[in-house]
């Protein structure tokens, strides 16, 4: 207790002179700065190697910190009351005297927020008074760490500090939902779309449909483990790592399973780590069986789909 105290009182001291630190959620590790700092802001996107159109998303301890920068609306609070926080990233309209730096959202009106469940997290968030703008603490198109480690293996020495919060629970990015006209899902995520939908009752469309495996080349890599990756794959090559999403009898030294009995939240779990465990052997190539394409499988596969576009 008395280390997480001097943890997060040495993070708010890195925060408060505009410097990034990677802070744990339950969907993944984040690479945090002051949002209303330009500064620390225009930092997080060079660490990052992040294009600077590509907007981040801000971190808020509560609905009461929110309204001094965004409008909010039935849509938002419904879901907001069920599922925040929690696994959810909002689109909203900014206030005009919002204080949110004009690089987080590349100049938009609008903004992505997030209400991270992690203990660690939001007792940081206590402490300050701005909210965190943080994406992925990975570097652009890679994959997205799930334990202090992996920001290490990410950044090296260029990261000042990292708030080791252990293991993320979920271990996949977020659901992101505009909920500024009729609700659409830009992003699956780590929340079900069909949590939300009964939540709202009524029709969210998805603007970010996985495209078909049959049509390379539509989307840009990302969440890559940084070796080629083939999908839907029965046989596996000699030198080729294969990921399974259940143990089986059959096993050999190539074989890495994602759960012990298809259970999807474990398999999600175990995604990222397994990539970077197979990345950082001797493979040069990834083939990944057949994911049911259901639920928490539907991202599980829109990660891979991308994956594979390297
Ligand atoms: O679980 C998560 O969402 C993690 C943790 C750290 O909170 N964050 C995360 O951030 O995944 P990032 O930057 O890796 O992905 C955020 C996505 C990007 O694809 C970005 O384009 C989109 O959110 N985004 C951010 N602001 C947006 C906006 N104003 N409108 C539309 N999309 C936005
Ligand atoms: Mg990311």
């Amino acid at each position: 207790m008395k280390l997480i105290q001097s943890n997060i009182k040495k993070a708010k001291k890195y925060l408060d002179k505009n410097q990034c630190i990677a802070v744990p959620t339950e969907t993944v590790y984040g690479l945090a700065g002051n949002a209303y700092s330009n500064l620390a802001v225009k930092k997080i996107f060079k660490l990052k190697k992040r294009p600077s159109r590509n907007p981040l998303i801000a971190h808020y301890l509560n609905i009461k910190s929110l309204t001094e920068d965004c409008f909010v609306n039935n849509d938002f609070m419904k879901l907001y009351k069920k599922f925040s926080p929690g696994p959810i990233t909002y689109i909203l309209n900014l206030k005009k005297n919002s204080k949110i730096s004009k690089y987080v959202t590349n100049k938009k009106k609008c903004l992505a927020v997030r209400f991270p469940n992690h203990v660690i997290f939001k007792k940081l968030l206590k402490q300050l008074d701005y909210p965190l703008a943080a994406p992925s603490a990975n570097i652009s198109t890679g994959l997205s760490p799930v334990r202090a480690s992996d920001v290490k293996d990410e950044f090296g020495s260029k990261i000042k500090f990292i708030l080791d919060g252990g293991v993320c629970k979920i271990g996949l990015e977020s659901t992101i939902i505009d909920v500024r006209h009729k609700p659409k899902i830009l992003r699956l995520g780590g929340l079900e779309i069909s949590n939300i939908q009964r939540v709202l009752n009524k029709k969210v469309t998805i603007s970010n449909k996985p495209s078909k495996i049959s049509a390379p080349g539509q989307l840009n890599l990302h969440y890559s483990p940084g070796i080629p990756l083939r999908l839907n794959v029965k046989k596996v090559k000699d030198n080729e790592a294969y990921l399974l999403i259940k143990k089986n009898k059959k096993t050999k030294p190539n074989y890495f399973f994602l759960s012990k009995n298809g259970n999807l939240k474990e398999i999600a779990n175990n995604l990222y780590s397994t990539l970077r465990k197979i990345k950082k052997s001797k493979y040069k190539s990834i083939a990944v069986s057949k994911i049911p394409d259901k639920g928490l499988g539907k991202t599980i596969n829109d990660r891979l789909i991308r994956a594979s576009k390297f």
